[in-house]
């Protein structure tokens, strides 16, 4: 009798035949992290799509970041396990919206967060990541009037942070950190004083002010295992427990539910599983696919990222 093989062995087996490497972002479930060949934010993704040398990137995230790899790899098939796995800061700002704000501003300087779908790319100066975004700002002359779109959260924190004057932030905002609420991690911090908070720069205002330390996913992480404290709050989604556990056993991680799912999970991320992973292996698709005109315009602003970080 033939000994079934599970989906994990499945798919490994697809990935050697398509010539593939699986990324994964660290809000994926712990089961797609586990078979991936690297995990990491945003920044850490992009770069790795960069150095890849096979045939087939299949990426477990959300489709913006799919649409990266796509642009830093032309001639490679990037497939993705659900396709309808999207964010709202990308729903936020649509292209017309930032041609129109262009042709009202034509000096202004216009810094996008990667969390944009590859169209606004196209039409942006430079984008950032919520680890580089302030090194980002910086890097432009400071008399220049800068357009931050569009996360409003993490467009305060940079402002704050670089001390722009000149500096318009977009209203968009993430589902999950947005939601985050000040009284509850007040409430948190109550009840576990020795707890060091860690944020990501997408949480409010209010949330950031609460905090020891603010960064993206795998800059949480790393202060996380790098700082000599036994408990933390994590201000994220609370996929980044799986690498937190892994990487720091003997500490404690809490995660404070949003006042909209009360839970602190992106529904976008989760909409990926293994079954689709295995499917898109097989049928190489869902694919990304992006008119070469606005790769190559997207691709301007994204190598200027890349080289300023
Ligand atoms: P990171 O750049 O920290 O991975 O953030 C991406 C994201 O979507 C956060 O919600
Ligand atoms: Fe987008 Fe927020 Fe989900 Fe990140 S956590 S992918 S910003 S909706």
């Amino acid at each position: 009798m033939l000994a079934t093989r599970t989906l994990a062995e499945e798919i490994l087996e697809l990935k050697k035949e398509r010539r593939a490497i699986l990324l994964a972002h660290h809000y994926q479930e712990p089961e797609i992290q586990e078979l991936a060949d690297a995990i990491g934010d945003s920044l850490e993704l992009a770069r790795k799509a960069r150095e890849f040398q096979g045939d087939v990137i299949a990426f477990c995230g959300v489709w913006f970041m799919a649409e990266t790899a796509k642009v830093l790899n032309p001639g490679r098939t990037v497939v993705v396990p659900d396709r309808e796995a999207g964010c709202s800061l990308v729903e936020s700002c649509t292209a017309d919206q930032v041609r129109a704000y262009r042709r009202q501003y034509p000096d202004h300087v216009i810094v996008s967060y990667i969390n944009t779908s590859v169209e606004v790319k196209a039409e942006s100066d430079i984008l950032c990541t919520s680890r580089n975004a302030v090194q980002v700002v910086n890097s432009i002359p400071p008399e220049r009037t800068i357009l931050f779109l569009p996360d409003r959260n993490l467009g305060s924190y940079v402002k704050k942070q670089t001390g722009r004057e000149n500096f318009k932030i977009w209203q968009g905002t993430c589902i999950v950190h947005a939601t985050f609420a000040a009284r509850r991690l007040a409430g948190a911090r109550a009840e576990h004083p020795e707890a060091k908070i860690a944020a990501h720069p997408e949480c409010p205002e209010e949330v950031l002010a609460m905090a020891d330390f603010i960064g993206s996913t795998s800059a949480i992480i790393e202060y996380c295992v790098r700082t000599d404290a036994p408990e933390f709050i994590v201000m994220t989604e609370s996929g980044v427990a799986h690498s937190l556990n892994k990487r720091a056993p003997g500490k404690r991680f809490y995660f404070i539910p949003n006042e909209q799912c009360n839970c602190s999970e992106c529904p976008y991320m989760k909409m990926n599983t293994l079954e689709k992973l295995r499917d898109c292996l097989r049928d190489l698709k869902p694919a990304v696919e992006i008119p070469p005109e606005i790769m190559r315009r997207a691709l301007v602003p994204l190598e200027r990222m890349l080289a300023v970080s």
